[in-house]
């Protein structure tokens, strides 16, 4: 092995507004598979250096922050976000101003929404929608799923021009909420085999609709009509067969599935069975999921935890999922951020199944994942990273744009301090919704610094965003982690792939899977 000094290249600094030019020196940059000391230079929204100081000449002018003590990690990805969604005849509260401005306070830099179209209306319609509502608003960059809530001839066709034209790679099914957005398994195996079609990535919500209707007629008939009837009405079984049957019907396809927002342990263990199957299949839970369980919920309260799935009532749950990921049978936390003020969720005072559904999650998941999951020794900094934003950016082919401190990447940035504690509440979040799900809880892991696409959004508590400065970012079909597991390339979804990316290891071995 050679022993010369590797020869220092300077990197040239052009002398531009300082607005754009930030050098961060002094942390320890965690990547989803390694971590290491480094400075990072930013200009112009994009990561220019990454290095030692001796390999880096900065001129005067340049914002320069001290990271001391710090980690400096890749923005977090939300995949799975609800804002200003009309659901239940509300329409939630957190709009893309609100949302993103709360995503970018917790360390959130990207958030990937759904469009959700009404049955029988146009996708690219619902899609235009979507993208008005999101464009003038968004203080963070954002991806779009779409949701296929009906399906014929024309919605096939569409399926087309979204993926072709539209930026749009990912497309959410939906085994529940019958009569609303529920398809049958014979829509679900042609849309699978649409989406597999388009080199596209299905999503599934999975509980099994037919049950809970089943369900929750029985339950109302027998007067037990407040919010414990939701879970009663679909109980973890009722999530874990439709899990099952969902990876069977996209395995069948050939098609790659995202199963989201799980929130219960059999379910997840269902995901990671069929991962060891060699499905090419990935699993999500939610920041209300890992961040809380229902024991110990006062019963008037109750109504403002109402989503689905469930937040389960077992409080071994939280850790049980986050177990998951560490072992990687899921590889991914989203929020599922639908949030609706108490007099909205009072509409179904009496009558359980006319509570809109939703909660927050977007400002503190990544405060949740690092102490749930870091804090309480389940998960290393570097599977942290992977489980709040790489795997996000890989799936939906958005890597290494997002998802990773690297030069050539965009500058979403945090500057995460590991020790210090806030304490969750409503009076100083800053979601647009009147309750906070974790109200109380103190959490370690505070933003001392956001950077989205080189600005300086949030510093030491300050939140400054500017609405309408993100970029809708376009999620191209094909993501190579993800068919390069359908075609056989690499042989299962748990096969360490990719492994010219693996350099010095990354903490425990759980962080180099995906
Ligand atoms: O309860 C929730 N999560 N509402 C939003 C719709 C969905 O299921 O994703
Ligand atoms: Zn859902
Ligand atoms: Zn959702």
């Amino acid at each position: 092995m050679s022993t010369s000094p590797k020869p220092v290249k300077k990197v040239p600094i052009h002398l531009q507004s300082a607005a754009n030019r930030v050098y961060i020196k002094n942390g320890e940059i965690v990547n989803h598979d390694k971590s290491f000391k480094a400075d990072v230079y930013i200009e112009d929204g994009i990561i220019k250096f990454v290095g030692p100081p001796s390999e880096i000449t900065i001129p005067g002018g340049v914002r320069t922050i001290d990271a001391s003590g710090l980690l400096i990690i890749p923005g977090g990805i939300d995949p799975h976000t609800h804002m200003q969604l009309p659901f239940g005849g509300a329409v939630a509260v957190d709009d893309f101003y609100h949302g993103t401005k709360a995503a970018v306070a917790g360390g959130t830099t990207m958030i990937i929404d759904f469009v959700l179209p009404n049955k029988h209306e146009s996708m690219i319609e619902a899609y235009d929608k979507w993208r008005s509502w999101a464009d003038p608003k968004v203080c963070c960059d954002y991806g779009l799923h779409v949701g296929i809530t009906w399906w014929s001839k024309s919605v096939s066709e569409e399926l087309g021009i979204l993926c072709k034209e539209l930026g749009v790679n990912s497309f959410k099914t939906f085994m529940a909420y019958k009569g609303l957005y529920q398809l049958n398994d014979s829509d679900l195996l042609d849309v699978f085999e649409r989406i597999r079609q388009l080199n596209g990535v299905a999503m599934v919500h999975a509980e099994n609709g037919d049950i809970i209707a089943k369900n929750t007629q029985r339950l109302l008939s027998e007067g037990i009509n407040g919010p414990e009837g939701h879970e009663l009405s679909r109980p973890e079984e009722v999530e874990a067969e439709a899990v099952h049957r969902a990876c069977v019907l996209a395995h069948q396809m050939k098609t790659p599935l995202f199963v989201s927002g799980l929130t219960s342990k059999s379910s997840a263990e269902l995901v990671g069975r069929a991962r060891r199957s060699g499905y090419c299949v990935f699993g999500e839970t939610l920041a209300s999921s890992i961040g809380r369980s229902m024991s110990g919920v006062a019963k008037g309260e109750r109504i403002y935890y109402i989503t689905s799935p469930p937040i389960r009532e077992s409080a071994e749950t939280p850790r049980q999922l986050m177990k998951s990921l560490a072992y990687d049978d899921l590889q991914l936390t989203g929020s599922d951020n639908c949030t609706f003020n108490k007099d909205q969720k009072a509409k179904g005072k009496g009558d359980f199944t006319k509570i809109p559904n939703g909660v927050n999650g977007v400002e503190d998941r990544m405060s949740l994942v690092w102490e749930k999951g870091v804090q309480a020794g389940l998960l290393d900094p570097c599977r942290f990273v992977a489980v709040t934003s790489t795997n996000a950016a890989k799936i939906f082919n958005i890597y290494p744009q997002k998802g990773r401190i690297a030069v050539g990447s965009d500058a979403d940035i945090v500057i995460w301090n590991p020790n210090a504690t806030r304490t969750i509440s409503k009076d100083t979040h800053h979601q647009a919704c009147d309750f906070n799900i974790f109200e109380g809880m103190t959490v370690h892991g505070v933003c001392e610094f956001v950077l989205v696409r080189g600005r300086i959004c949030a510093e030491r508590g300050q939140v400054r965003v500017a609405e309408g400065f993100g970029r809708f970012i376009p999620t191209p079909v094909r993501p190579p982690f993800v068919y390069d597991i359908i075609e056989g390339k690499v042989q299962s979804a748990v096969q360490e792939d990719h492994p010219e990316e693996r350099q010095n290891g990354g903490g425990n071995s759980v962080a180099k899977k995906f």
